[in-house]
């Protein structure tokens, strides 16, 4: 397809965006294509996240979730589709207009990679040198200090390096990291990955706290299946190149979708099930004690 011709896809795709209040969905995707080569990973999807929610993006391994989240933060050119964070249309938008929406979001890449010749504190400070480079040194080192306790790290931490940190003391470091610039919007690539289910549920716990005080957005991919019943407002499901349904966990079970049944009736999302909702009447227990 010519340059033109892309550009002209994309164009006819957003018309298609309802002319809605930016501030209800900070994200709209419409008839989103993704190809590299001849190999197709989106085809004709539509998306729509709304302000305020955790939204779960989930699907099998290789369906494009994270190709989906490079797309929406502008590192993967869709071949068709639009695309429109905070109202503005980010695959045709100016690189001055980009980077205004740019420095609205956080991001929090899969594997989460951390420079590892940087201490923590610097690490933070990387997004906030790249958009206000006129900020001295004493403030960088004030916010990036605020950042890593916010993330429930040490204040010590901030002077350690990656390698001195544990599995998930990195991960809330790269929150930390993702948190710098003060987003509306955060967008995490399989933040559970790797911690044991103890650090796990500590992790969501925190982000769901940072997410109602903050009043955060947030795009969440996660295989975690006590993640999405604990903390995701809503799940999308991504599966034959497309979003296939997106709802609360009740109302994905009403979909006779075979990949859906199969994920979230399998006996591993029965017992996160009852894990949840155990705790969810240990704490009225505890609501009734007090
Ligand atoms: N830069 C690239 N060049 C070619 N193919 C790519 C590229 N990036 C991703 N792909 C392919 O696109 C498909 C979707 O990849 P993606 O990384 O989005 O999967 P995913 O859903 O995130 O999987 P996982 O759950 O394993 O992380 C895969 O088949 C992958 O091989
Ligand atoms: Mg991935």
């Amino acid at each position: 397809m010519s340059a033109q011709d892309q550009s002209d896809h994309i164009a006819e795709a957003a018309e298609n965006i309802p002319d809605v209040e930016d501030t209800d969905y900070p994200i709209r995707i419409r008839g989103l294509t993704n190809a590299f080569g001849n190999f197709v990973v989106h085809e004709h999807l539509d998306l729509d996240v709304r302000k305020g929610e955790i939204l779960g993006i989930v699907g099998g391994s290789g369906t494009g979730k994270s190709v989906l989240m490079r797309s929406i933060i502008g590192l993967q050119r869709p071949s068709e589709g639009a695309i429109d964070v905070f109202g503005r249309d980010i695959v045709e938008a100016e690189p001055d207009e980009e980077i205004g929406v740019r420095s609205r979001w956080g991001v929090l890449f899969q594997g989460g990679a951390l420079f590892s010749t940087l201490t923590v504190a610097e690490n933070v400070q990387v997004p906030l040198k790249q958009f206000y480079p006129e900020l001295d040194q004493e403030l960088l080192d004030e916010i990036a200090r605020y950042k890593v306790v916010l993330t429930g790290l040490p204040e010590n931490a901030a002077a350690k390096f990656p390698s001195e940190l544990s599995g998930g003391m990195k991960k809330r470091a790269g929150l930390a990291r993702a948190l710098a610039l003060d987003p509306e919007l955060l967008f995490l690539d399989e933040p559970t990955a790797g911690l044991d289910p103890v650090g796990a549920a500590k992790f969501d716990e925190l982000l769901r706290e940072l997410t109602d005080t903050l009043g955060l957005t947030v795009f969440l991919i996660t295989h975690d299946l006590d993640t999405l019943y604990a903390i995701c407002d809503r799940v999308a499901v991504l599966a034959d190149k497309k979003v296939i349904a997106i709802g609360t966990i009740p109302e994905l079970l009403q979909t006779d979708h075979p990949w859906i049944q199969e994920y979230f009736n399998g006996p591993r999302s029965r017992a996160a099930a009852e894990s949840h909702d155990r705790g969810k009447a240990l704490d009225k227990t505890a609501g009734e004690g007090s």
